[in-house]
Order: structure tokens, then sequence, then C-alpha cells
């Protein structure tokens, strides 16, 4: 399996996973629309035997990378995937110093148990957040400085 960047001929693919992966998918268009609009998007892709299997989109802003979208798809799950897909992520902007931040569903216990897997905490919450049943999402970062914390230990242990 490789992570790679994605391209534009990867969207109706990516599209289709969003739409099998939640209850408030983004479509094709808005997607299209990220992917070729806007300059702080990024997008990443799991792709096994020429199928995509995973994808994590991210908006690179001014102080933070604000993950926007992340599923695998259902029969390749509790694979590390996921864990993949993140730690390219944070791969790609070691030294940028920018935290990672996300929302999460209040009932997304899976999602939720990921992120605490790769040291991302609990920065707040965020009341009625969801639309289509006014859940709470949880906000979560990754601080940029566990990063350089763990670098710092690396360099020492050498
Ligand atoms: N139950 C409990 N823990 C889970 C879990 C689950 N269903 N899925 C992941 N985890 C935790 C585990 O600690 C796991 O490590 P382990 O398998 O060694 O126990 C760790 O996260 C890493 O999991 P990983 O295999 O990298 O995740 P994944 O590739 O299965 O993808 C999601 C995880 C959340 C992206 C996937 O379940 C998904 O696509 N869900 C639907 C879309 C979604 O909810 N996206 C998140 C929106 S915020």
């Amino acid at each position: 399996m490789k992570i790679r960047r994605m391209r534009l001929d990867d969207i109706d693919a990516v599209a289709a996973l969003e739409e099998r992966s939640f209850e408030q998918p983004w479509s094709r268009e808005m997607f299209y629309r990220d992917f070729t609009g806007n300059s702080r998007s990024r997008f990443y892709v799991a792709e096994l035997h020429g199928r995509i299997v995973g994808y994590l989109g991210v908006w690179v802003q001014e102080y933070d990378i604000h993950i926007t979208t992340i599923a695998v798809e259902e029969d390749y799950r509790r694979q590390g995937i996921a864990t993949r897909l993140i730690r390219r992520l944070i791969g790609d902007q070691a030294g940028d110093g920018k935290d990672v931040t996300l929302e999460v569903r209040v009932s997304n216990r899976s999602a939720q148990a990921l992120y605490e897997k790769l040291d991302f905490e609990i920065t707040g919450r965020r009341r009625d957040y969801y639309s289509n049943n006014q859940e709470d999402a949880l906000v979560m970062t990754y601080s940029a400085h566990s990063l350089e914390d763990s670098n710092r230990g690396r360099t020492r242990g050498t």
C-alpha cells in the first residue's frame, strides 16, 4: 500500500468513499472545488493494488493544519491505514511548527480512539456543531511541540 498526494482523477473514488463513510458527506462537487480552487487544501490517498482505500483532507491555515475529512474503506479498517495517512501529514509538515486540529462527533468513539493513540488531545467542544442531529463536536489538537519534543528526545538518544 502506498500513501501519496491525491490527483484530480482520484476525486470520483474519494467522493464515493466519502459517501459510504459519512452521514453528511461532501459531494463530488465540493471535493472538486476544494481541490482545484482552494490553495490551502491538501489531500492524501492510500492506494492498494490501484484502488483508493482511504483518504485524508486538510486545510493548511495560518496557525494550524485543520483535518477536514478522513475515512478508510470499511473492509480495510483496523489495519493502520488512517494512522499512516495522519503520520504522513505530520511528517510532511515537520518544522512548520503548526498544530494539527480537527472536529469529531462526540459519538464517534472509534475516530477519537485513533486520534488519542496519535497523541491528539481534546482542546474544546462546539455545541450543536452537526446540523443533521445537533450533535456536539469535540475539538482535538495534535501539538506541534509533541513532534519537536520527540525529535529532541531522538537526538539526545543518539
Ligand atoms: N474501535 C476502537 N478503536 C479504534 C477503532 C474502532 N472501531 N478504529 C480505530 N481505533 C483506534 C485503535 O486504537 C487503533 O489501533 P489498533 O487497531 O491497534 O487497536 C487505532 O485507532 C488506529 O486505527 P487505524 O487502523 O489506523 O484506523 P482505520 O484505518 O481503521 O481508520 C477511521 C479509522 C476512523 C478513519 C475509520 O474507522 C473510518 O473511516 N470511519 C468512518 C469515517 C470517520 O468517522 N472518520 C473520522 C471523522 S472525524
